[in-house]
């Protein structure tokens, strides 16, 4: 959680209050029957969870086919990417904003490196864990970063993604003025590495759009402030203490857990899901700018991205 999101009298939740992993895979296996194909891990830091290789594992019973992802900021990968991939775990996204020391501390407020975010993600990659890098360029902040993270990446073949920064919460300071449009970032790399040639999506739901560099490597970008697409988003959310939220920049979720502890079965769940996701009108991306200062919207670090 970044600093900014608790202060000194900041209460975390009790643990009855948070799902327990065996509460979390009854959501997934009861939205497998509706055609539910994926499943992102993420945070708050997964990582820091306790035996999250075993919520893995859980998830992975359900079906041999569900594509299971985790997105991490790194710093504890290289200690669980084997249990993790050994449990079921098909890819990691790692978050790193730079590549530069400095920068790289400023921005995480930590003393991490990214020279240990790379130890993880060579170490993820020897095992046959295949990573990705997502990197938010903020103006002003860190839009050097784009060709140097770019080489990294290309070096190791990994696909790198840059993510136009977004109003996520009401903590992170956001406006326009802040958020480096796809098309900046691909003009500085096309100074650089030559010119990019757009790759045509494979499915619209897709958030990343890929461009390929003269080189052959891939480059993802994530528009969704400059190009937003919010009828092609198929992305539930479910918070740690059991609500479903049906998009990213939503005020309030769904309450599952207590319905869960009510008692109901995974067809229960499902119709009430489905229910849920059917009479959703989001269109946050979309309307931006037409949307009153006055909304709350949840904290990144709360929904996860
Ligand atoms: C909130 S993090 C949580 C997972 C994990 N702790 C991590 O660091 O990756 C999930 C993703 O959200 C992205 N993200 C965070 N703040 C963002 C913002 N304001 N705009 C766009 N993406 C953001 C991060 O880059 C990361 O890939």
């Amino acid at each position: 959680m970044p600093r900014e999101n608790f202060g000194p009298d900041h209460v975390f939740l009790a643990k009855e209050e948070i799902l327990s992993y065996e509460e979390m895979a009854s959501v997934v296996a009861s939205l497998l029957p509706l055609g539910l194909s994926k499943v992102r891990i993420t945070g708050g830091e997964p990582l820091l969870r306790r035996d999250i290789h075993i919520f893995i594992g859980l998830l992975r019973d359900l079906d041999e086919n569900l594509d299971i992802a985790l997105t991490t900021n790194g710093v504890l990968l290289e200690r669980h990417a084997e249990t993790l991939f050994k449990n079921g775990l098909n890819r990691i996204t790692v978050s790193l904003d730079a590549l530069d020391s400095e920068l790289f501390q400023s921005i995480t407020d930590s003393k991490n490196t990214p020279h240990e975010i790379f130890k993880g993600i060579d170490f993820a990659q020897s095992i046959g864990l295949p990573v990705k890098v997502n990197c938010v360029i903020k103006k002003g902040v860190n839009e050097s970063q784009i060709v140097p993270l770019t080489k990294a990446c290309v070096e190791r073949n990994i696909a790198v993604r840059f993510i136009e920064f977004m109003d996520v919460g009401t903590t992170n300071n956001w406006n326009l003025e802040s958020v480096v449009s796809g098309k900046d970032m691909r003009t500085l790399l096309r100074n650089h590495f030559g010119p990019l040639e757009p790759i045509p999506a494979e499915h619209p739901s897709d958030v990343a759009r890929l461009w390929r560099l003269v080189n052959g490597s891939t480059v993802g970008f994530i528009e969704s402030v400059t190009k937003p697409s919010c009828g092609n988003c198929s992305r539930a959310r479910l918070s740690a203490h059991g609500s479903i939220y049906t998009c990213l920049f939503s005020e309030q979720g769904f309450d599952l857990r207590g319905v869960l502890r009510f008692g109901a079965n995974e067809q229960q769940i499902a119709e009430i899901i489905r229910d849920i996701w059917t009479h959703r009108d989001d269109r946050y991306s979309e309307l931006r700018h037409q949307l009153k200062d006055s909304r709350q919207p949840v904290e990144m670090s709360f929904i996860g991205g």
